[in-house]
């Protein structure tokens, strides 16, 4: 596996999502199996492993923190904070709190789920707005002089912010949702991360599965599939979206790659600064998606799919309201 730079780390140019082995996709696979994903991403080179405090209400990370352990000296281990479960009479729920004193106790109760000293990359999931992202911020910065951390990432920032937070501590980080379908960091991130010297992580790069081409009908996605409360994935909105695919899929053919690969190889393209964290359940799906680094596509061929799929061509935004209410991004003046 090919390598790429994420401030200090050197690390497998294509990384693990590790989010869906607990929670957002339908059910999620049983412990022997998310083991045997996570060990056979390692034993391909996979350095890059990604989790957080909110996947499965800490149930990912002590997964990932178990089966990793002994490994714990060869991956470059990234987690986040600032938005996690929080428990309540009626059950435990999704909380956004960017206070220092959350971002302290949601890193230390990661790092006992992680069975680990220190988070070698420590994001906040998300920018809580009521509080100075330079303050929260700080409580990351406190935790790297502590030890307890050894490098800052931001999600779903805008460019803005990502200068803000970079003053007060250096980021090594952007992670932030980029696919063909997803090209808001497009319109000020990915540059300003490159002049940062910051890497960017790009989430969901199979766009949750549409560009594999494996997923055909939504209707049949599981009752608690996050997939059903984004605009993109409505019934006629998909519809719309699924009608780009044969042609996409001509493209992949034309490339000598599967469609996943093609959306990954795309991301590669984009910058050296670039690193992808697909996610997957399947041992199959995990090779064809970490061989996509292979894969080499030519100018012409970069174009048209360029042209194919945007934000133009795509129907549907990627988060409902409330959720885009929550982050802090670029949007283009038509979504
Ligand atoms: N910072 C944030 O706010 C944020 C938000 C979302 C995600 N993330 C991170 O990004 C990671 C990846 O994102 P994601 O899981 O949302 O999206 P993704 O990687 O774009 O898509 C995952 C989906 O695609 C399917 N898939 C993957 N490879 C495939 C292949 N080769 N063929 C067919 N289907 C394939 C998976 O199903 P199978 O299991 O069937 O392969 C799964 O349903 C997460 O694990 C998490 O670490 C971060």
């Amino acid at each position: 596996m090919k390598t790429r730079i994420l401030g200090p780390f050197s690390v497998s140019a294509i990384g693990l999502g590790c989010m869906n082995l607990s929670h957002a996709y339908g059910t999620p696979p049983g412990a022997e199996a998310a083991e045997a994903l996570l060990l056979s991403a390692l034993d391909q080179g996979v350095t890059l492993f990604d989790t957080a405090a909110l996947y499965g209400f800490g149930a990912n990370e002590t997964l990932v923190g178990r089966v990793l352990k002994p490994h714990r000296h060869q991956i470059t281990l990234c987690s986040k904070g600032g938005m996690a479960g929080v428990s309540f009479p009626d059950g435990v729920k999704r909380v956004i709190d960017g206070r220092p004193e959350a971002i302290r106790r949601n890193c230390e109760d990661s790092l006992q789920r992680l069975q680990t000293d220190v988070i070698d990359l420590y994001y906040l999931h998300r920018w809580d707005k009521r509080v100075p992202i330079e303050d929260s911020v700080g409580a990351v910065s406190r935790l790297v002089e502590e030890g307890k951390v050894r490098a800052l990432g931001l999600s779903e920032v805008s460019a803005a912010t990502l200068r803000r937070a970079h003053a007060v501590h250096p980021v090594t980080a952007v992670q932030s949702e980029y696919s063909l379908w997803t090209r808001e960091p497009e319109i000020a991130v990915l540059q300003a991360c490159r002049e940062l010297g910051a890497a960017f992580v790009a989430f969901s790069p199979v766009a949750r599965a549409f560009l594999t081409g494996a997923l055909r009908d939504v209707a049949k996605l599981d009752a608690k599939d996050i997939r059903r409360s984004m605009p993109r994935f409505e019934p006629a909105n998909y519809a719309a979206n699924l009608a780009l695919l044969p042609a996409y899929e001509a493209l992949a053919d034309e490339a000598g790659c599967t469609p996943a690969q093609l959306a990954l190889a795309w991301l590669l393209t984009r910058g050296d600064h670039l690193i992808p964290i697909p996610g997957t359940a399947s041992l199959a799906h995990l090779r064809e998606d970490l061989d996509a680094d292979a894969v080499t596509l030519q100018p012409a061929l970069l174009s048209r799919l360029d042209a194919l799929i945007n934000q133009r061509t795509v129907q549907g935004g990627r988060y409902s309201a409330q959720s885009q209410s929550e982050v802090d991004t670029e949007q283009f003046e038509s979504v």
